[in-house]
């Protein structure tokens, strides 16, 4: 059963109405399922169950310390790329030691930190990168424990924003250059050398890109084996998508399942690093109809969330599932569901049928994954409310914004 249903034609979270929440809290507020989370975070465990396996939950898909508190409960590792998320992962009692940090452009300070803490590894995506970390780490007399993030150019076959496999990425080092880089890591004295990763991209709802990325890997490991270079885990990244609209991605069992059929009797470790998959669909967005302005061309429906709490459509275009709270008899008409910011990018659905009235509360669904995580101030908005349903009890995991907070840092000029 969803964590998110209608009782009695009213959208429900476990055991709390939808309506109830928006009376305690206002709108709008990101509303999570405690008991989605863990399921989601179970399913992983079960399918590496038996293996050497760590599941690093990635930050950035929502980094609200309750969310990170549910998988540290439940033994998670933590994916981060910035001092600002490792901080979140040591406040939320996660456990450093099963940290990973990844990211293109992690600063020395970052690193000391980092090393300071005592992760897991750092997953290195240049040569400069490399260098760096090898002085920090001398001049704290220790060895960093690295892992290269190879970029395997497979296409994902994902939206090009959320790509990152492939050749003219950003990311990760080439396949040809990984050689050498691991040989010249092999001789500095402020590397060790832990594993080897990769990350192919976001919202994949296919097996066959994983495959084809993890055999390259799998055969530059054999190479590195050939020259002496032993890899003890291998990173295997997250980008399993959700379902969003009729996408059908495969199950967490069924993803896990594949890979470690690929890997055979391989004495590897072996990480995850799932953001999407944990949080989206346990996690949605709240909202009210401020006003109808039915037109010749389009009837829009002004609500009071905007892009500045969820930016996934304006950004991707993306497609988020946006359902009545109270189901209303009566005709549906085809609605722009839009926000109050002065952008026409503003728009949280097009074209979406529904029986509604000014006043009516409205859920944008799967907005667990990316939602909060990547809101901002726009238009000086205070960020929305967050709170975590558990069983019939509704817990505020952050408060609401206050308006005087968000000029707070700001000076006006001397007199
Ligand atoms: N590991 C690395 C190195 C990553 O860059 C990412 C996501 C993940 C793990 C987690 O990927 P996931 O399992 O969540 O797909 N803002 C976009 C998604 C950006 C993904 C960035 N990297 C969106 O809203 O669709």
């Amino acid at each position: 059963m969803s964590a998110f249903a209608y009782r009695d034609g009213e959208l429900c979270a476990e055991g709390r109405t939808l309506d109830s929440i928006a009376r305690e809290f206002g709108t709008p507020c990101y509303v999570y399922s405690r008991a989605a989370l863990e399921t989601g975070f179970r399913e992983f465990l079960a399918g590496c169950s038996g293996r050497d396996a760590l599941v690093c939950y990635a930050v950035k898909a929502n980094s609200n310390l309750a969310v990170l508190d549910v998988f540290a409960r439940l033994g998670a590792g933590f994916d981060i790329v910035s001092e600002g998320e490792l901080a979140r992962v040591i406040k939320a009692d996660g456990d450093p030691k099963k940290t990973l940090f990844s990211g293109v452009g992690k600063t020395e300070t970052e690193m000391r930190r980092a090393i300071a803490a005592g992760i897991r590894c750092f997953n290195i995506e240049s040569a400069a990168e490399l260098d760096r970390l090898d002085a920090v780490a001398r001049s704290m007399n220790t060895r960093a424990p690295v892992s290269f993030r190879v970029n395997p150019d497979v296409d994902a076959k994902t939206h090009p924003y959320i790509s990152t496999g492939l050749r003219d990425n950003k990311f990760g080092i080439a396949h040809e250059d990984a050689l050498p880089l691991y040989r010249r890591a092999a001789t500095l004295p402020g590397i060790r050398i832990a594993g080897i990763d990769c990350h192919i991209g976001s919202q994949l709802t296919e097996t066959g890109p994983f495959v084809e990325a993890l055999d390259r890997v799998l055969a530059l490991i054999d190479a590195l084996a050939v020259e002496g270079i032993a890899i003890e885990h291998l990173d295997l990244g997250g980008g399993l998508g959700i379902r969003y609209r009729d996408e059908v991605p495969p199950s967490i069992g069924d993803y896990l399942a594949t890979l470690f059929k690929r890997l055979g009797s391989r004495k590897l470790s072996v990480m995850f690093e799932p953001g999407r998959v944990l949080v989206g669909n346990a996690g949605l967005l709240l909202t009210k109809i401020e006003y109808l302005k039915p037109g010749e061309a389009k009837n829009f429906a002004i609500v009071d969330a905007a892009m500045n709490d969820l930016m996934r459509p304006a950004l991707y275009d993306a497609w988020h599932d946006i359902l009545p709270v109270r189901q209303r008899a009566g005709e549906s008409h085809a609605w722009e569901i839009v926000g109050p910011v002065c952008e026409s990018g503003d728009f949280l659905g097009h074209d979406r049928p529904l029986a509604v009235q000014a006043g009516d509360l409205l859920a944008i669904m799967s907005a667990g994954a990316y939602g909060m995580s990547m809101s901002s101030n726009y238009n000086t908005r205070p960020r929305a409310a967050e709170v975590m349903v558990d069983g019939d009890s509704v817990h505020l995991v952050r408060e609401r914004e206050h308006i005087e907070a968000l000029f707070s840092g700001e000076r006006r000029l001397p007199a």
